[in-house]
């Protein structure tokens, strides 16, 4: 378990602008009694915690046993022999995890914790878009319930969206429910010479459809060394003046790998938070922007749905939507282990 000292060393660099991250000793002495009891609870229940890169520091750094983007902590549930998995993130990423892993309880501590992409497309939609579409391959977003995914036919994340839809058999594509990542994919295809017919949903990330080129022409400015890296959930205008642009996980390693000693981060929060405690000599510029939804996990939360989880915040699925949902998150892991083998 971390100590209170280890802690505070992890937390104090953090500065995104919030009361949320001003931490001081005083604050990480309050805190760790109940990290303490959560760990104790961990070892009873065999539970591991998940925390997706945009959540509050002090349960990234208190209690997470594995952090990271949604695919990297797909992965991770699919993988794991613990019988608890609590998930502090978003409703989505619980529910993909219980996809995985029908025979585990899955706990999701903050269940009103939508996403606008997700919240803004239901099976009803698909069901009616199919029809209209009836050649079309149905790609969706991890972004999405269980019940959208049961009815697509592969599930793509940032950290492989490009290289899925490229190798995908099927010239009509239809995409959904993140029409800006959609664009950035017909202009990544387009860029290579790759015609391809790609329909998209009218759904956007309402965190990163705010950021807009000028805010990158600005910090440019200033600091013209700067790198500057974006979510593909950012505008096509955004991503084209990006030095980089990936998943959560890929933009932090982009971060470790890279010389450079200024970075312009065109994400949540979160992410921002963890580069500022993980390498302190290097300079994050520009403001970030949080997601309520995110942002609504609390360690409080934690320690109650481990020591006495609500009907609300187990995730349960029907099996005929688990097991379509399954076929549609399974030949994602078979899509993306063999683009990047
Ligand atoms: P990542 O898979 O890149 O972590 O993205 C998840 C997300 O919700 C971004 O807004
Ligand atoms: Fe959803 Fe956007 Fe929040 Fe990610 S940042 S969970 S896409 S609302």
């Amino acid at each position: 378990m971390i100590t209170v000292e280890q802690l505070y060393e992890k937390l104090k660099p953090i500065r995104v602008g919030s009361p949320l991250c001003e931490f001081t000793l005083e604050h990480c002495q309050k805190i760790h009694p109940v990290i303490a009891r959560i760990e104790e609870l961990k070892q009873k229940e065999n539970a591991i915690i998940l925390a997706h890169n945009y959540v509050a520091p002090e349960i990234l750094y208190g209690v997470a046993d594995h952090t990271g983007d949604s695919y990297g902590l797909a992965k991770i549930a699919r993988d794991s022999d613990a019988e608890v998995i609590v998930f502090p993130a978003v409703r989505f990423m619980a529910e993909t995890a219980k996809i995985l892993n029908p025979h585990k309880t899955v706990i999701d501590p903050n269940p009103d914790g939508g996403c606008s992409l997700a919240d803004g497309i239901s099976a009803i939609d698909v069901r009616r878009l199919r029809k209209q579409f009836p050649d079309h391959t149905f790609v969706c977003y991890i972004n999405t319930t269980a019940e959208v995914k049961a009815l697509c036919d592969v599930c793509v994340t940032s950290s492989n969206v490009y290289h899925i839809v490229e190798t995908i058999d099927n010239d009509n594509i239809y995409f959904l429910p993140d029409k800006l990542m959609a664009m950035n994919v017909i202009q990544y295809l387009q860029d290579r010479g790759i015609k391809k017919n790609i329909s998209w949903y009218d759904g956007t990330c309402y965190v990163h459809e705010e950021y807009g080129p000028d805010a990158i022409d600005f910090i440019r400015t200033g600091n013209p060394n700067v790198d500057v890296l974006v979510h593909p959930e950012c505008q096509p205008a955004v991503v084209e003046k990006a030095d980089y642009v990936g998943s959560t996980t890929s933009m932090l390693n982009h971060v470790r790998e890279s010389s450079g000693d200024t970075f312009f981060l065109l994400t949540e929060c979160g992410l921002t938070g963890i580069l500022q405690s993980e390498f302190p000599e290097k300079r994050f510029v520009g403001s970030c922007t949080m997601c309520k939804y995110m942002k609504a996990n609390s360690l409080q939360d934690v320690l109650q749905a481990l020591e006495n989880p609500r009907p609300d915040q187990i995730i349960e699925l029907s099996p005929e939507v688990r097991q379509n949902a399954l076929r549609c998150v399974e030949r994602m892991f078979e899509y993306a282990e063999k683009t990047s083998s």
